[in-house]
């Protein structure tokens, strides 16, 4: 039989920790073929992790062809061929961004070295854990000897909310429409484009036709959609985080479909005026663990707007990270 794909997972006994590995386990990744589960809590939660391992158990999953668990990253990210960085520290009550971004830093600095000393020659990192662009880049400067390339951070989810956003305003099946992006930062800021999207094959904003539903109901339904998420459910979203976690590492291993791209926050090489370095979300094709930016796009004065503030954000966080001495 193959060799599992080992896969790490942060953050395992959290909210989308217990979406996540069922999906995984089930083989929605690999499509069947056999996973190893490497899975990394903090002391305190490694008991409830326990109880999350027994349930795995009792799936009795055909493609799960092992489980470790633990609280020390050197020995769960060994050997392992993708890392879902899922885990991290919320903001707390009267937490500033510092301390936000202090707290975290700490988490992805030893992560990413331990990542940098253990990890398979081939590995893959994907960060989901807020603030998700931003960490992805501490992990990666604290992992010399990884390529920057290997590191993403998630914006799978704010693109499958466009796409079924955009889906409910035209009548379309989620499978008409191609060609989304999301632009920029994980966060209030980022930019759901509309001008390059296609519904049917056709225009998305032509299709649509209302530069008022996209300004004021699209854009910020889309950017705003994690605050509405926990205003009804009373947490935040798990499911669906978990399940663009998949959709975003299955596509970058496997290959993205032909005659489409998706969004993927990735190391910027100066495409699109995004100064070099920042991880930042672009169009992307991806074929076998490779990315690379979809180029040529036009982006008109309203787009460029929107991107630009992202972008701004971006780099007042890196900016605040590289003071605190993170990267
Ligand atoms: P959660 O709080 O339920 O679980 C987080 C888990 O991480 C906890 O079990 C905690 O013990 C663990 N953890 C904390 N520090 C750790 C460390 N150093 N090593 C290993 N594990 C550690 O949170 P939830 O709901 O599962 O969300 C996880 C992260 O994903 C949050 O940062 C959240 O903001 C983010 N998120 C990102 C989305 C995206 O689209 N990029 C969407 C939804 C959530």
């Amino acid at each position: 039989s193959p060799t599992p794909l080992k896969v790490a997972v942060t953050g395992a006994a959290g909210q989308i920790g217990y979406s996540l590995l069922f999906r995984l386990a089930s083989g929605a990744l690999t499509g069947g073929a056999p996973i190893e589960l490497r899975l990394l809590e903090i002391t305190p939660a490694l008991k409830a992790l326990e109880g999350v391992v027994m349930e795995l158990d009792d799936c009795a999953f055909p493609s799960l062809a092992g489980v470790e668990i633990g609280d020390d990253p050197e020995k769960i990210f060994d050997g392992v061929n993708l890392a879902l960085l899922v885990g991290a520290r919320p903001r707390g009550p009267g937490m500033e961004r510092g301390d936000l971004l202090s707290a975290n830093g700490a988490i992805f600095t030893a992560q990413g070295k331990a990542l940098n000393k253990v990890a398979a020659d081939d590995v893959r990192i994907g960060v989901t854990g807020n603030p998700a662009n931003t960490n992805a880049l501490i992990a990666a400067s604290n992992a010399p000897d990884i390529p920057k390339e290997r590191f993403s951070a998630l914006t799978r989810l704010d693109h499958n909310r466009a796409i079924s956003q955009l889906a409910a305003k035209t009548g379309a099946a989620v499978t008409d429409i191609t060609h989304m992006t999301i632009w920029g930062n994980h966060s209030a800021t980022q930019y759901p484009d509309l001008f390059h999207a296609q519904v049917g094959g056709r225009n998305a904003a032509e299709v649509v036709n209302d530069q008022e539903w996209v300004e004021s109901y699209f854009i910020p339904t889309v950017a705003k959609r994690g605050a509405a998420i926990i205003e009804a459910r009373g947490s935040s979203s798990a499911a669906s985080a978990a399940s663009a976690t998949i959709d975003a590492a299955r596509d970058w291993l496997y290959g993205s479909a032909e005659n489409d791209w998706v969004s993927m926050a990735v190391v910027s090489d100066g495409s699109y005026g995004v100064p070099e370095g920042l991880v930042s979300s672009f169009p992307v094709t991806t074929k076998d663990g490779d990315w690379s930016i979809v180029q040529g796009l036009e982006i008109d004065e309203f787009s460029r707007g929107r991107i630009d503030a992202s972008v701004a954000e971006l780099e007042d966080e890196r900016n605040a990270v590289q003071e605190l001495g993170l990267i």
